[in-house]
């Protein structure tokens, strides 16, 4: 695994990103004063409340309260992990992230790993052009339908016949051993080495950042294996790579819709015929990985099988992987194709609009779903009726609970005949995702302690830390928070310029984030004029406390002199405390 982002990257990151940019890139932003405005994107509404600051690189909505830096929208956004989403804020920079390296799971540089791959793929494009006997891999390619753009688009190459011409190219640079686990030579015998791929059509899988993983080859004829495929490596893992998804992603950016296939030559053949779409499994059923990478990408997915016995199990396979991913919003569809086709052989045969007629017309995952247990099932009788309920039970209740999850226990009541009180298990009534959080916001603020309330004020304005004159006393008092306050105010006088999102991301991963993610969405009710004297205050008043706190532990002492000076301390103490104000 890949080791830790460190936090001082993060925090270049964000000085070098501006958030205004990164939502508006996403959701079309518009000028409202200092700050920038759009209907939000989480919730629904009609006039907008969700607001954009450059100041402060943080997004707030004041309808559903959803709140956070640059990195935080990519997370809610695009559903991306936290190292996903500073991914996808370097690439938008052009900047590597780099990881940390740790001592549980040793950090490996990849990049060695990364460029014999690289290497190696320059080499196998640059067979299919120049080596001897390429003209039959290129005739083979048209005997196919390709044309040399889709075929460069995809980066198809040749690996020629004979048993070290890679390892002849690539070995004295990079050596053996890293040839080795890049999967592109394999050892016969004690040291005797030899090229995997040999005389194959050769299909680069890269991942979605464009970085080529792994390769597929295809054989010219009809020996066997058909194809053979890159082991897993360091940078490959079938059961996470779909094939296609960067090509796909460089033309369409956000597609409508997805179409997962199964084959190298569908998705090919498929973007030969203008479907961008397609993305293939390598080999391997769909997993939940594998659809967790489509749905950051689209909510609609259509999975695609062959009509036969292999291919029916492999959508059944496919729809239970589907069932907990289904939450509100996403849709899946199945389509099988005729007994003997593919989607390379049907499209070619019958065109582009026929084919995506037949993607429309997929059966929908709760249509697909019902009707198979059904088929399953003697639907006449009451008997067959009860075990077909109980079958769909079992599968519905793996849908994330939601609008969709009660339709799917109304339909079953009503193809089952049974009750729906007897079918679904006591379920909350749906809210909405998220619930309007202005009012309790609002009143988090006034009723909260000097402490929260002085952290809030700084996450909106980290310059109030800086203030001459402040109550110098305020560190000093016992109070839940203080530590977090202190640190607060210490990360700032180290970067006096720094912003609300920065000082948020400051946290991220450590348990204060959570508070301070919460407390960062608190909207104080007072104008932002009077934010320097409330700040003032509220340290005066953790000040005070601390005299008081102070006051008890030394008067506290029965039995005990107290010397000299604590007496003047109480003394002192005394008078401070009795000051107005
Ligand atoms: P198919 O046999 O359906 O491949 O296997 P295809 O794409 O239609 O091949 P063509 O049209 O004959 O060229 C589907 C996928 O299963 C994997 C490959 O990823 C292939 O694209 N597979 C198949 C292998 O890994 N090895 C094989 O020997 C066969
Ligand atoms: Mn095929």
């Amino acid at each position: 695994m890949a080791g830790k982002i460190p936090r001082e990257f993060i925090d270049q990151l964000l000085q070098r990103t501006d958030i205004v940019d990164v939502v508006n890139s996403r959701v079309p932003l518009k000028r409202a004063g200092k700050d920038y405005q759009a209907c939000c994107p989480f919730h629904d509404e009609k006039t907008p409340s969700f607001t954009v600051s450059r100041d402060k690189q943080f997004y707030h909505c004041f309808g559903c309260g959803a709140h956070g830096s640059a990195v935080s929208f990519f997370m809610e956004y695009e559903r991306l992990s936290f190292p996903e989403a500073v991914e996808e804020l370097a690439r938008l920079q052009g900047i590597e992230v780099p990881r940390e390296l740790s001592d549980q799971s040793p950090a490996r540089d990849l990049r060695p790993l990364f460029d014999v791959l690289t290497q190696a793929d320059a080499f196998f494009r640059l067979q299919l052009r120049r080596h001897p006997s390429a003209s039959k891999a290129v005739e083979y390619l048209k005997g196919r339908g390709l044309s040399g753009e889709i075929a460069a688009e995809y980066g198809i190459g040749y690996a020629p016949p004979g048993w070290d011409n890679l390892l002849r190219e690539l070995g004295p640079r990079f050596g053996a051993p890293l040839l080795t686990q890049a999967g592109l030579i394999t050892e016969a015998e004690a040291g005797k080495s030899y090229d995997r791929f040999r005389d194959r059509i050769i299909f680069p899988i890269r991942d979605a950042r464009g970085r080529v993983v792994a390769f597929g080859g295809r054989v010219l004829g009809d020996d066997k294996p058909k194809y053979l495929n890159s082991p897993e490596t360091p940078v490959f893992h079938k059961g996470r790579q779909l094939y296609g998804l960067y090509e796909m992603i460089k033309t369409l950016r956000r597609p409508e819709q997805l179409l997962v296939v199964e084959g190298y030559m569908d998705v090919v053949a498929l973007a030969q015929q203008g479907i961008r779409y397609a993305v293939a499994t390598l080999g391997t059923a769909t997993t939940a990985e594998h659809l967790e990478q489509v749905f950051r990408l689209t909510a609609e997915v259509a999975f695609c099988f062959d009509g036969d016995r292999a291919g029916r199990e492999a959508g059944w396979k496919a729809l239970k992987v589907a069932l907990p991913l289904m939450s509100q919003g996403r849709g899946a569809r199945f389509l099988f194709l005729p007994e003997g086709e593919d989607p390379d052989s049907l499209v070619r045969k019958e065109g582009a609009d026929a084919f995506e007629r037949r993607v429309r017309e997929a059966e929908p995952l709760s249509d697909y779903l019902l009707k198979q247990l059904a088929a399953e099932a003697d639907m006449g009788s009451l008997d067959g009726r009860a075990r077909f309920a109980e079958a769909a039970r079992g599968y519905i209740e793996q849908l994330p609970d939601g609008l969709f999850k009660q339709m799917m226990w109304r339909r079953l009541a009503e193809r089952s005949g049974a009750p729906i009180e007897d079918l679904a298990p006591a379920t909350a009534p749906v809210r909405s995702f998220r619930r309007p959080l202005l009012k309790e916001s609002t009143r988090q603020y006034k009723g909260a302690t000097p402490v929260r309330q002085a952290i809030t004020l700084l996450l909106k304005e980290p310059r109030l830390a800086l203030l001459e004159d402040l109550p110098p006393g305020w560190r000093e008092v016992e109070a839940p928070g203080i530590a977090l306050l202190r640190e607060l105010a210490a990360v700032i006088a180290q970067e006096p310029s720094i912003d609300t999102g920065r000082l948020l991301e400051h946290w991220r991963g450590e348990e204060a984030f959570r508070h301070l993610a919460t407390l960062s969405g608190v909207q104080p009710e007072i104008p932002v004029e009077g934010y320097e004297a409330e700040f003032r205050d509220c340290l005066k008043r953790l000040q005070r406390e601390s005299w008081r706190q102070e006051f008890t532990r030394l008067t506290a002492r029965v039995g005990h002199e107290l010397s000299l000076t604590e007496q003047e301390r109480v003394k002192t103490l005394t008078k401070l405390m009795a000051e107005k104000g």
